[in-house]
């Protein structure tokens, strides 16, 4: 296809879980613009109300406005949906609040790992009660939490962000060290909204302040793992360019443009600017030949979502592209290694995963074949992509998982490949 047009993207998915969380835990009524409406944000919205703060309906191109409150205890228990960013930041949430409540979520949540939240909660004094397995249902409750120090033996924002919750709602100071930076958007929040957020050489440290958050009102920049799809798709395309306004490009985020550099594609960014103390720009993309390269296990955190994408990328990349150390991949929303392997395999193409790395041959055959999702949505976008270039037949086994991150992906990405109407 061709691409064409200017196009925007719906809010930051990160960014939008941490916004209501900090304006549920608010002391007052706070406002938000473009935060993203899609399932896993309404999993957070639904959890935030039955704690007791009071969520706006979330609809597409409106405000939302949350009145903060006190956390209660839950008379149910609170469902998490598919989302583990709602499930981590929540708990970290709950443990600093002297409430009891139990979460759980949808089968692929409750097949993803906990313990790496449970264990620091536990250390900072809160009350967690899980099964052996370490997954949901988990019921938590402070136990009075205290200072904390914690040297994370994983690269994940999301328990990096329940440790910090945890202390923004206990009131208690904490440092966090991680072996590779994580996306630090909870840091630039609590920075933003005037909190004590201090980064020393990649250490974090919290450090609570006397008064009550007061409310606030942010706006939410478009998101930078749903943009890359359609970067992917106009890097694909045979001809045209495609511009995307108003998109996210904190730094911690942005490893797939620097791999796509690397491969030939240089995506060009313009109007820099600052919304809720993160970097946006708008980003302009163009069809290129790919070569493929190595991706270190250093450079994985700052795309770890992008990597179904980028390995869909390789597979029409001239030459070989490995992915070193993503092994997290196995416990997002599906075993995202396994099936990026054996769904390029299904469509013909050369893939396969040695201990904790993914190889990806690229090559010019059609990709035809059935490609199994796994219900996850980045999965079904990035093989949708593929599906997207001349003489390709991917069928998705199922489309609708896109509602959890961006429900109007299917029409956007026609969109950007139908030629305008003119008027004769
Ligand atoms: C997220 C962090 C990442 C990412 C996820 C969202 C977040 O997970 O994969 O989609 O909002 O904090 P980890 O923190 O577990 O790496």
């Amino acid at each position: 296809m061709r691409v064409h047009g200017v196009t925007r993207v719906p809010g930051d998915k990160s960014i939008s879980h941490r916004v209501l969380l900090a304006a549920a835990l608010a002391r007052g009524t706070s406002r938000i613009d473009g935060l993203l409406v899609a399932e896993d944000v309404q999993s957070t919205a639904r959890v935030l109300r039955q704690l007791g703060p009071a969520v706006s309906r979330l609809v597409p191109g409106r405000d939302v406005s949350v009145r903060g409150a006190r956390f209660r205890s839950p008379r149910q228990t609170l469902h998490c949906g598919n989302s583990g960013t709602t499930a981590r930041l929540v708990l970290g949430a709950i443990a600093g609040s002297s409430v009891r409540a139990r979460l759980t979520g949808d089968a692929s949540l409750r097949r993803r790992p906990m313990r790496r939240v449970i264990d620091p909660l536990r250390a900072m004094g809160a009350v967690l009660a899980a099964d052996e397995a370490g997954t949901l249902p988990v019921a938590v409750q402070s136990g009075g939490l205290h200072a904390f120090t914690y040297s994370s033996p994983i690269a994940s924002a999301q328990v990096k962000s329940a440790i910090l919750f945890a202390a923004l709602t206990a009131r208690v100071p904490v440092t966090v060290t991680e072996p590779r930076r994580s996306r630090d958007h909870t840091e630039r929040l609590f920075v933003h909204l005037g909190l004590d957020l201090r980064d020393s050489n990649g250490a974090v440290s919290y450090l609570p302040a006397p008064d009550s958050l007061p409310p606030f009102q942010v706006a939410i920049p478009g998101d930078l793992s749903s943009a890359a799809f359609l970067v992917g798709a106009a890097v694909l395309a045979e001809g045209g360019e495609l511009l995307i306004e108003g998109v996210g490009v904190n730094p911690t985020r942005t490893g797939f443009l620097s791999v796509l550099e690397r491969m030939g594609a240089h995506v060009e960014r313009f109007n820099l600017g600052a919304m809720g103390g993160e970097p946006v720009a708008d980003l302009l993309a163009r069809p290129a030949e790919l070569t493929g390269t190595e991706v270190v296990a250093d450079e994985i955190p700052s795309l770890i979502d992008e990597v179904p994408l980028l390995a869909v990328l390789a597979s029409r990349a001239t030459g070989e592209t490995v992915f070193r150390g993503v092994s997290e991949l196995r416990v997002k929303e599906s075993d995202r290694l396994s099936l990026i392997a054996g769904n390029l395999r299904a469509l013909g193409g050369i893939a396969e995963v040695r201990g904790d790395d993914l190889y990806v041959r690229g090559g010019e055959s059609r990709p035809r074949g059935r490609v199994e999702t796994g219900g996850d949505h980045r999965l079904a976008m990035a093989f949708a992509v593929l599906g997207t270039i001349p003489g390709a037949a991917v069928r998705l086994s199922e489309r609708r998982s896109v509602a959890i991150s961006y429900p109007r992906f299917f029409d956007t990405l026609q969109a950007i490949g139908r030629a305008p109407r003119h008027r004769d």
